[in-house]
């Protein structure tokens, strides 16, 4: 494996089979899954109390990649200006649907022309949206330049939720750990970051196994699936929960001009 981490991450984004780092890809991606993308994603109310205390009293944030607003919109009140940049424009057509505050503004466009279209924030974030980058450090550069105070970027190292990673393990196709190759990136550009990790956690219930099962798709037999997800699963009057915790990195580059 290449020791430089943008290399690492380029290979990275090219082997995806799915071939989003082309953008009009990962626009198709997103048109088919942006009605459902809330509901497929776990709420992150740690992380979110996390940023906003961070945040407070700050004039501007901007996200890069803000998708349908699911961590953004919660963070709106601790800022005066909110800007939510993505180029999906099935993904800003949700965030729009939740009836954003009045400074909240959605602008549709692409990061690799951010700099034509939003003006510099205090803040800006990226969660969760640097994965097809070929060129990361060109990302970055551009993130930071649009950044006045810090950068907020957010990610995981692949370890979520067990019936994915099982499955995923099954498969031979491990989720990548993208939060220790971006913290390995910044290093590589000498730009100092905090670094926090904020446990969030998962839980769903179902009415019966065959729900549970048929929501978990493994590759395994009735039994081999309850033993493999046994250590998180509870049962109580037939109902059962499935609950995990999973952790998410934040990585702070600070401008050095803080309030
Ligand atoms: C995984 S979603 C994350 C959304 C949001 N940040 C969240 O945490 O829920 C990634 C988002 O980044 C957007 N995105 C990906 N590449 C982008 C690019 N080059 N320019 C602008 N938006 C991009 C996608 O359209 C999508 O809405």
């Amino acid at each position: 494996m290449p020791a430089d981490p943008f290399i690492r991450w380029r290979d990275l984004v090219y082997s995806a089979r799915s071939e989003r780092y082309r953008p009009e890809r990962d626009l198709a991606f997103w048109q088919g899954k942006a009605a459902g993308y809330d509901h497929s994603q776990p709420p992150l109310p740690n992380t979110a109390a996390c940023l906003r205390e961070d945040l407070r009293g700050l004039g501007s944030l901007l996200e890069v990649g803000a998708g349908t607003g699911r961590l953004l919109l919660p963070l709106a009140d601790a800022v005066a200006q909110v800007t939510a940049l993505d180029h999906s424009p099935d993904m800003l057509a949700q965030l729009q649907a939740k009836g954003p505050p009045a400074h909240v503004r959605a602008v549709c466009g692409s990061l690799e022309e951010a700099e034509g279209v939003v003006a510099p924030h205090d803040a800006v974030l990226a969660a969760w949206s640097l994965a097809y980058q070929p060129d990361l450090r060109a990302a970055l550069l551009t993130l930071r330049r649009l950044s006045r105070r810090a950068l907020y970027l957010l990610e995981d190292d692949g370890v979520g939720s067990p019936h994915v990673q099982l499955r995923r393990a099954l498969a031979g196709t491990p989720k990548p750990g993208r939060a220790s190759l971006l913290q390995d990136a910044l290093d590589a550009l000498a730009w100092t970051c905090d670094v926090r990790r904020v446990t969030e956690r998962r839980r769903l219930t179902f009415t019966d196994i065959a729900s549970l099962l048929a929501f978990a798709r493994l590759p395994l037999s009735e039994s081999e699936s309850l033993a493999a997800l046994g250590p998180f699963l509870t049962e109580e009057d037939g109902q059962w929960t499935y609950a995990w915790t999973f952790d998410i990195t934040i990585l702070r580059v600070d401008q050095g001009v803080r309030a």
